[in-house]
């Protein structure tokens, strides 16, 4: 098989034990019953450069949809203040120039700027050992950290060994593995807005680069007022002069519809927006790559999809801890903009798009923007907003949010929120789409429900009482912890006599597919590399998710609108059930059967 592109290259598989144990990012390999295995990416190449590029022989990378990547020097030159346009003119002043003969390999440099932090540690590094554990990356590539800590590249590797895992059904050579993807790592320590410190990076990153023809990605993982800093140093001193460089930036992309594209305006003097990778790591996860498929490829489903099945759609978001440690972080976004704005409205996007025209990344950004466009902005009646206070159980008693010595005691920024929004388009006119995020609730869950409409005239009618709601079907796509997709239907109870049940038709992914699933980093990363911009937000689609919440944000910030409180490990508050009551619907997973 040809794999230009792994999501639009793809077969289905029976899962037998060879096929668990293929390797993601090996070439397609073909079964013994002759049935391709899937082969979603293959790195050897870049498919396509822009034109002013010279052609080179280099890895190649399968996944790319085609689209042109970017190379810096020479690319965009409006994106330059004058003197950055002079610096890049003038060429490489250091001696290690590209050479031709090196040049026949490519190599790929990651620097991980804000190495020292939290999320660089528990995701950015282990997702990168996962993917060279995968072989996913190429052959040649190094990953550099950059932060302020003073480090060597020895301190760097100890910190991020200790939180490198091996795949579970695959913990063969781990050690060496990890050895050798630790002697790729360095670190190099810079002030995040000198571009005298990038110089000193982009020095570095050439000897390792060896004259190769080298591509660099920076992952920002960094506070968002610094974003600017660091891409303009990075642009002007440490981009590749012949590949292309490419910058993954992860929110909050600024609070509202003005610094969001402020924040965009600003980094777009540095880079085009083919260079920058917005990340939305909820777009990695692997039931939301599967709700396309699950859709598009299912007759069962497809002809559902729409108002004249669908009585209401459930974005669910719970967390059982609280804010701790990150209050400072939170007590600035509030869940609203930390939660629905990006992740769930994401998700509601490629919900409720129509078909793209293909799995073209500009064509599906095409039809979510679309969904976005089209939705009535939020109105405050339609939003209920909660923060958790502490609570003691037996003997244990847990902190309220504004017991976190970061938040200041007088704090009205909701850690729950729940919302009715609606699209106005042919589809889904009046259907509910209802969004409910919290932190310090009863559980862990993050979930899509799908409730059907009632059967009209159903002859079993009276076996349900009163309660119709009891004869809804519902589809859920339970994205975690524990990935399933399951759907709810009535059922006769086995017997004599006419008792109906309702049951669950239920896909389990860890009974299925008995492997560890991949982290959302994972695939992300890995996209970016390849130049695949499917999973990463355009500026449009944000634009169009911040012009529907900043009108409710400014009126819940003037109107200092108060949040119900509610106790820590709780349900959430009431209010979210009054909501959900105004449009006739019940939230799903506090149905008694769930
Ligand atoms: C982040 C939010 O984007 O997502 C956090 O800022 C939240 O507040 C996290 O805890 C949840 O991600 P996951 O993948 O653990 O569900």
């Amino acid at each position: 098989m040809n794999c230009t592109n792994p999501h639009s290259c793809f077969s289905i598989i029976p899962v037998s034990n060879s096929s668990r144990k293929s390797n993601p990012c090996s070439s397609t390999s073909r079964s013994s019953a002759g049935n391709h295995v899937v082969s979603p990416l293959k790195i050897e190449s870049f498919p396509r450069m822009r034109p002013m590029i010279p052609h080179r022989k280099g890895f190649r990378l399968c996944s790319s949809n085609g689209h042109s990547l970017q190379s810096v020097p020479g690319g965009d030159a409006s994106v330059y203040a004058e003197s950055d346009v002079k610096y890049i003119e003038q060429g490489d002043p250091d001696p290690l120039v590209y050479s031709e003969s090196a040049a026949s390999e490519s190599m790929l440099s990651i620097t991980v700027v804000g190495a020292s932090g939290d999320l660089a540690k528990k995701k950015i590094f282990p997702a990168l050992f996962a993917l060279y554990y995968e072989d996913c990356l190429p052959k040649n590539f190094t990953v550099f950290g950059y932060a302020r800590t003073k480090m060597t590249d020895e301190e760097l590797r100890d910190m991020i060994s200790a939180t490198l895992t091996c795949r579970i059904d695959k913990s063969e050579n781990c050690e060496d593995k990890m050895e050798q993807f630790l002697s790729r790592c360095y670190y190099h320590s810079g002030l995040y807005d000198s571009e005298d410190n990038f110089s000193e990076l982009d020095t570095k990153l050439r000897e390792k680069e060896a004259g190769k023809l080298a591509h660099r990605l920076f992952y920002l993982s960094i506070p968002p007022n610094i974003f600017v800093d660091v891409v303009k140093c990075a642009s002007i001193r440490a981009s590749s002069m012949k590949g292309w460089t490419r910058v993954i930036v992860e929110k909050p992309f600024g609070r509202d519809s003005e610094s969001s594209r402020e924040l965009t305006r600003s980094l777009k003097r540095y880079l085009s927006e083919d260079q920058i990778f917005r990340i939305d790591h909820y777009l990695g996860k692997e039931l939301v790559e599967n709700l396309s498929v699950l859709r598009f490829s299912n007759l069962v489903f497809e002809p559902l999809w729409s108002r004249n099945y669908i009585r209401n759609v459930q974005f669910i978001f719970s967390e059982d801890f609280g804010t701790e440690g990150r209050g400072g972080y939170f007590d600035h976004y509030g869940i609203i903009r930390d939660i629905m704005q990006n992740h769930l409205l994401q998700i509601l996007a490629l919900f409720a798009m129509e078909t793209p025209v293909s799995l073209d990344a500009e064509d599906i950004r095409n039809e979510k923007v679309k969904v976005l466009r089209s939705m009535r902005p939020l109105q405050l009646e339609d939003v209920v907003v909660g923060q958790y206070k502490g609570h003691s159980k037996g003997s244990r008693s847990y902190p309220g949010y504004t017991d976190d010595p970061t938040v200041p005691n007088d704090s009205i920024t909701p850690t729950f929120a729940a919302a009715a929004l609606f699209i106005n388009n042919a589809r889904w006119d009046g259907v509910p789409f209802l969004m409910k995020a919290g932190k310090a609730l009863h559980t862990k869950r993050a979930e899509i429900r799908v409730q059907f409409r009632h059967v009209p005239g159903n002859l079993y009618r009276k076996n349900f009482g009163t309660d119709l709601d009891k004869a809804t079907n519902e589809l859920v796509l339970q994205v975690q912890p524990d990935e399933a997709i399951y759907l709810k239907i009535n059922n006769k109870v086995p017997g004599l006599g006419m008792r109906l049940d309702r049951s669950d038709l239920n896909l389990l992914f860890r009974a299925r597919y008995p492997i560890e699933v991949p982290d959302a980093y994972e695939r992300l990363l890995l996209d970016a590399v390849a130049g695949e911009r499917r999973l990463f937000i355009r500026s449009d689609e944000l634009d169009a998710a911040w012009a529907l919440f900043t009108p409710l944000l400014k009126e819940l910030d003037e109107k200092k609108i108060a949040p119900e409180l509610y106790p820590y490990g709780s349900r959430g508050p009431v209010g979210a059930h009054y909501l959900a009551a105004k449009y006739n619907v019940r939230w799903g997973d506090l149905s008694a059967d769930d």
